[in-house]
Formats: structure tokens, sequence, C-alpha cells
């Protein structure tokens, strides 16, 4: 079964609401998803995913200091991450309040790692940003970024099973 994992840093609940909307989407294929507090996850427990989904709230425009010293400690896993899925999401309280460059901070920790990323030619472009307090259409995103992401990382792992 394709593993995933969504890990997220919440302080007031918006981010963590955003990572159970992405679960959602991605519980409608046929993925076993975990979805864990970065406080829960260490960081050996990532080689046991298909798929790694990092959320957090974006602070001074970028990802909060408790996620990119999680980021910081994959360090241990350096050159084991190659051919995973990623992706990324945040919230914010203002709409240009520096959401894409935490977004995109995360992503660009995630390529290092050799991960494989994906944007969306719709709708949030580089993964699911919330500003302020969820509305429908945000929410909708994340369930949405959830199951196209399940979906991809179905779809690499069956084609990296057989490199
Ligand atoms: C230290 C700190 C820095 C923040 N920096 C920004 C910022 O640069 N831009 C912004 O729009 N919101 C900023 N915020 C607001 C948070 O991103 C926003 O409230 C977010 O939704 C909190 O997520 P959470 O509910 O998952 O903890 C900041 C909040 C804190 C506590």
């Amino acid at each position: 079964m394709t593993r995933i994992l969504v890990c997220y840093h919440s302080e007031s609940g918006t981010t963590e609401r955003m990572a159970e909307e992405i679960v959602k989407g991605m519980q409608k294929r046929a993925v076993d998803v975990d979805l864990k507090k970065v406080d829960e996850v260490h960081v050996d427990d990532l080689l046991e995913y298909d798929g790694l989904i990092f959320g957090a709230p974006t602070y001074y425009g970028l990802p909060s200091g408790k996620m990119k010293s999680f980021i910081d400690e994959t360090i241990r896993c350096h050159g084991k991450l190659e051919w995973k899925v990623g992706g990324a999401f945040t919230s914010s309280a203002n709409p240009a309040g520096g959401n894409e460059t935490t977004v995109m901070g995360i992503l660009e920790s995630l390529l290092i790692h050799g991960m494989i990323v994906k944007g969306m030619p719709k709708g949030d472009h580089y993964g699911p940003v919330v500003i302020g307090e969820p509305d429908e259409r945000e929410l909708k995103q994340c369930r949405f970024y959830g199951e196209w992401m399940a979906e991809l990382t179905e779809g690499v792992k069956g084609w990296t099973s057989k490199r």
C-alpha cells in the first residue's frame, strides 16, 4: 500500500485544519495516510513513506522555526528521500503575507532531497494556502490537493518500484 505522511506545525489551529482537509482528499484514493504533528515525528520515520507533505504557518514570510528546525534535522537521512513525492502548504494572516514564499521555502528543501514536487495549473499553484479563517474555496483546494498528491504518489511508487 502506498504510504503518505502529512506532517504539520500549527499553534492556533489553521494549518492543522488544512492538514485534516488534505487527508480527507487523500482518503478518496487507496492510500494509507498518517496525519502527525511535527513534534510526533522522528526524522527516521520519514523513510517509511512514499509521499511526504509538510505544512507550517507563515512566520515572517518563511516556514515557522519549528518546521524549519525539523527540516534541518532531515540531514540525518540526506540521500534517502530521493524519489519520494513531496508537497507543502501554509496558512498566513495576510493575502500577500509571504505565504507563497513559505510554500516555496519548504519545496526548495524537498527538491534538495531529490524528491518529486508538482505544481497545479489551477487554483493554488505551489500548494494550498489559507489566509485568515479558512473559507470553503480554500478548504476545497486542500481536499483537491490531497487527492491529487495521493494519486501522484501511487503513480510514482508504481514507477520507482520498476526502476
Ligand atoms: C511569529 C509569527 C510570525 C508571523 N508572520 C506572518 C507573516 O509574515 N505573514 C502573515 O501573513 N502572517 C504571519 N503570521 C500569522 C500566521 O501565519 C497565521 O496566523 C497562521 O494562520 C497561524 O497558523 P496556525 O493557526 O496553524 O498556528 C505570523 C504569526 C506569528 C506568530
